[in-house]
């Protein structure tokens, strides 16, 4: 028997074959060293193209045993058949050796590719940081969510707005002193008809326009002025305007609602109180203060030793309003607050100054 050569099995020429197979015993040896060495092949071809090669230089078409085959018409007639009846069961069992080659390949593939597509379940898990809301979004996401257990509705109003309806719908006159109290940025080129809207309140016209009353909405959003900016004034800043409109609404709904606000915001513990206010657009205005969060109305140098903090203007909302509202004020009464979410903001967080709501430093977000 010869001895396996590992070389590719391609490189061994199969035509000598032919020629040397003269008789029966010499076909036979022949057919026997085939198929020894085939079997060897087989056995140890590692990946399904050298198997292809094994398969196609022994059985395939110019294959060694179609060669020695062809050979057959050197033979006596009567020994041809032998021959058949030779090789007919060593290519079955050949045939038979690489297809079982070739599924055992398919499962070493797959062992290998488990083994090495393995996933440790135990192995702890790579932390995702997590993202959170904005500290404005999410003061505001709470007010909207205190507001909303009592029937209020969030809705969005425009940042630009027309002069008429930031100022003079509020029952605040194109020359009035009290507009003094908002330095507002126009849009250039606009005769100032078109304005950044300096506070909220503007929506409270929209809203009383667009819907019937009972009317009880929450409008925040961002707003503008021309301001210096320091710890506690941006010129972009965000506010929450309220707005309560129906038959028979009275302060006493107006100081209940804002009491329940308090102590969802800050705690059942919170002290509040009203103070006479002026705004054009209430009548009686008010200040509502809560008991200052630092020091619990003791007196420090946040409250300016009052104890207090004022955290949003509020009133009954001024006849000429509900009329250019479109309301008669002789059927509805209403009530309208707003305030600055940064200060509410500031005051849950304890943070100092304005400037960093909207610097977007990571170091500071993250801490939320
Ligand atoms: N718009 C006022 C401001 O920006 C805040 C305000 C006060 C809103 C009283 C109101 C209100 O609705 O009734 O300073």
């Amino acid at each position: 028997m010869r001895p396996h050569l590992p070389a590719s099995p391609r490189s061994r020429s199969p035509a000598s074959g032919a020629l040397d197979a003269v008789d029966l015993e010499s076909f036979a040896s022949q057919l026997e060293d085939l198929r020894a060495r085939a079997l060897a092949d087989v056995a140890t071809a590692d990946d399904p193209a050298e198997l292809d090669d094994v398969d196609s230089s022994y059985l395939g078409r110019k294959g060694e045993l179609r060669t020695l085959l062809g050979g057959i018409g050197q033979l006596a007639a009567e020994d041809r058949p032998k021959v058949g009846a030779l090789a007919n069961p060593i290519r079955e069992e050949l045939e038979a050796a690489v297809a079982a080659r070739r599924a055992r390949l398919l499962e070493i593939a797959l062992e290998v590719r488990l083994a090495r597509e393995r996933v440790d379940v135990t192995l702890p898990g790579r932390a995702m940081p997590r993202g959170s809301l904005h500290p404005l979004i999410e003061t505001q996401g709470e007010i909207a969510r205190i507001f909303g257990q009592f029937g209020f509705v969030t809705y969005e109003s425009p940042e630009v707005e027309t002069d008429e309806l930031n100022f003079q719908a509020l029952n605040i006159p194109a020359d009035h002193p009290a507009r003094d109290l908002w330095d507002t940025l126009y849009v250039a080129g606009t005769d100032r008809h078109w304005a950044l809207r300096t506070h909220t309140s503007p929506g409270q016209i929209r809203i009383m326009r667009e819907t019937a009353p009972p009317i009880r909405a929450l409008l925040p959003g961002r707003c503008y002025r021309y301001e210096a900016v320091d710890a506690s004034h941006g010129f972009e800043f965000f506010q929450a305007e309220g707005l309560m409109v129906d038959e028979g609404t009275t302060m006493a709904h107006l100081r209940g609602l804002l009491d329940e606000f308090a102590h969802g915001m800050f705690g059942p513990q919170t002290g509040t109180r009203f103070r006479p206010g002026y705004y054009p657009f209430t009548e009686p205005s008010v200040a509502f203060d809560i008991s200052c969060t630092i020091c619990g109305g003791v007196g420090c140098p946040a409250c300016k030793r009052t104890g207090w903090l004022t955290i949003l203007g509020a009133g009954m909302v001024h006849p000429v309003v509900l009329t250019n509202g479109g309301l008669d004020p002789e059927r509805y009464q209403g009530f309208a607050f707003g305030m600055g979410i940064d200060r509410i903001t500031m005051l849950r967080h304890g943070i100092p100054d304005i400037r960093a709501l909207l610097d977007n430093d990571m170091r500071f977000m993250e801490k939320f």
